[in-house]
C-alpha cells in the first residue's frame, strides 16, 4: 500500500465488541491476569499499552521498520537509543543538529563516558575523516536543523555497514511520509514525534523505528527498562495526528514554497535556506531521495533591528519554538532552540544573530505573505 493509505489507516480498530473505528484510550495502568501464569499480552502499561500499541506498530508500517517505539518525547527516544553505547564509545554527529540533542550529549552523555565529534554530515568525506577505532554509530540528522543541509542516507549507511557501525538518522523534519531512512539502509530511525508526526502543536511525543528484530528486541528492553513511555492519551492523539499527515505535509510544502520563493526576492532578506530552491546545494540529492523538501525555512535579515521586528509583528505566524504543525511558527534559533551550542560554533555554522526560521503550517500561504511583508514593513 502507498504511505499516503498506511497513514490513514492507522490505529484502525479490528476490535470485535464494539466496532469502534478507532483505537480506544486504553487509559489504564494494568491489565487483569487470566489465570496463573497467563497474560492477555498486556500486564503492565510500561511494558506495553494498545493504544500506544497502536501508533508503534503504525510506525513501524509508515517506515518499513520491524517494530516501532513511542517515547514520552523525542529526547526521551534519544535518551533510550543511547542505552545501545558504553562507557569509552564514540559516535559521529551531525554538527548544526538540534540544540537539545547536543546539550543531551555534551552534559549528560559525555560524563557517562561516551564521546562525540559533530561534523557536517552532508559531507561523506568530513564523516569518513571523524571515524575512530571506538566509534560506534552514526548519530545524522536527515535534514539538518537549521541550516537545512541535506545528508545523503544511502551513502551514509554504506559507510556504516561497510564499518559495522550503527547508522541513525533522526528524520524529524522529513518523517516517512518524504524520506524513509531505514529503506535507505539505516538501521534506527529518530522522530519528534511532537512535530509533523503529530502535527497540532498540541502534544510531545519521540518515535523510534528500528529494522532488524533482533536490535528492536533490545530496543524494547531498554524503553521498558527506563519506562519513558508515551501515554495512551499522547499516544492517541500522535495516532489521529498521523492520519492526515501526508494532507498537510503536501500543503505546507507547497506553502513553504511559495514563502521561500518570496523571501528570495525580498530586499530585506539575505540567504534563504529552503531545499526545494533550485539554488539550494542538497536540491537535487533530495529530489532523487526523497519525496519533498519539507515545510521548514531559514533565512536572514539584512539588519539586526529587522529580528526582533519579525517576531514581534507577524500576527499570524506566531513566535514560538517547535515546529511542523498546522499554525506557522517563526523562532529565533540562535538565542531559542540553539542556545546550548557554543557561539564560536553557531557563529561558523552560520546560526547568527541575523538568522530566522520559519516552520510553515498549512494557512493559505497568501494571509502568510501578506504577515511578514507587514512585519516587514514595520510602523
Ligand atoms: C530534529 C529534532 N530532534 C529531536 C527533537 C527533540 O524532540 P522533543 O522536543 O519532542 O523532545 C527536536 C525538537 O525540537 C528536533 O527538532
Amino acid at each position: 500500500m502507498k504511505i499516503a493509505t498506511q497513514a490513514a489507516q492507522v490505529g484502525l480498530d479490528r476490535e470485535t465488541r464494539t466496532g469502534a473505528v478507532t483505537v480506544p484510550i486504553y487509559q489504564t495502568a494494568t491489565f487483569r491476569h487470566p489465570g496463573l501464569g497467563q497474560s492477555t499480552g498486556y500486564d503492565y502499561a510500561r511494558s506495553g499499552n494498545p493504544t500506544r500499541e497502536a501508533l508503534e506498530v503504525g510506525m513501524a508500517t509508515l517506515d518499513g521498520g520491524a517494530r516501532g517505539f513511542a517515547y514520552a518525547s523525542g529526547m526521551a527516544a534519544i535518551t533510550s537509543l543511547m542505552f545501545l553505547f558504553r562507557q569509552g564509545d564514540h559516535l559521529v554527529v551531525t554538527e548544526d543538529l538540534y540544540g537539545g540533542s547536543y546539550r543531551l550529549f555534551e552534559k549528560l552523555f559525555q560524563q557517562f563516558g561516551l564521546s562525540f565529534s559533530y561534523v557536517d554530515t552532508s559531507d561523506l568525506e568530513a564523516v569518513r575523516a571523524a571515524l575512530q577505532p571506538n566509534t560506534r554509530a552514526l548519530f545524522v540528522e536527515s535534514l539538518t536543523n537549521p541550516l537545512l543541509k541535506v545528508a545523503d542516507v544511502a551513502a551514509l549507511a554504506a559507510l556504516c555497514k561497510d564499518r559495522g557501525l550503527l547508522c541513525i538518522v533522526d528524520n524529524t523534519f522529513l518523517t516517512p511520509y518524504l524520506l524513509r531512512p531505514l529503506d535507505l539502509g539505516a538501521d534506527i530511525a529518530i522522530y519528534s514525534g511532537s512535530k509533523y508526526l503529530a502535527g497540532h502543536n498540541d502534544t510531545v511525543c519521540g518515535l523510534v523505528t528500528v529494522k532488524d528484530p533482533t536490535l528492536a528486541e533490545l530496543v524494547y528492553f531498554h524503553q521498558n527498562g527506563a519506562g519513558a513511555v508515551l501515554g495512551p492519551q499522547d499516544s492517541w492523539l500522535t495516532v489521529r495526528g498521523i492520519k492526515t499527515l501526508h494532507v498537510r505535509m503536501d500543503r505546507q510544502q507547497e506553502n513553504a514554497q511559495a514563502l521561500a520563493t518570496w523571501l528570495s526576492s525580498h530586499p530585506k532578506v539575505g540567504k534563504v535556506y529552503y531545499p526545494g530552491l533550485k539554488d539550494h546545494p542538497g536540491h537535487e540529492l533530495m529530489a532523487e531521495r526523497g519525496t519533498g523538501f519539507g515545510a521548514m525555512i531559514a533565512f536572514e535579515v539584512t539588519e539586526p533591528e529587522l529580528v526582533n521586528q519579525l517576531l514581534m509583528k507577524t500576527q499570524l505566524i506566531s513566535f514560538a519554538e517547535s515546529l511542523g504543525g498546522v499554525e506557522s511558527l517563526i523562532t529565533f534559533p540562535q538565542v531559542q532552540t540553539h542556545a546550548d551550542i557554543e557561539p564560536e560554533t553557531l557563529k561558523r555554522l552560520g546560526i547568527n544573530h541575523l538568522l530566522l526560521r520559519l516552520s510553515v503550517g498549512i494557512e493559505d500561504k497568501d494571509d502568510l505573505i501578506a504577515d511578514l511583508a507587514q512585519a516587514f514593513e514595520g510602523d
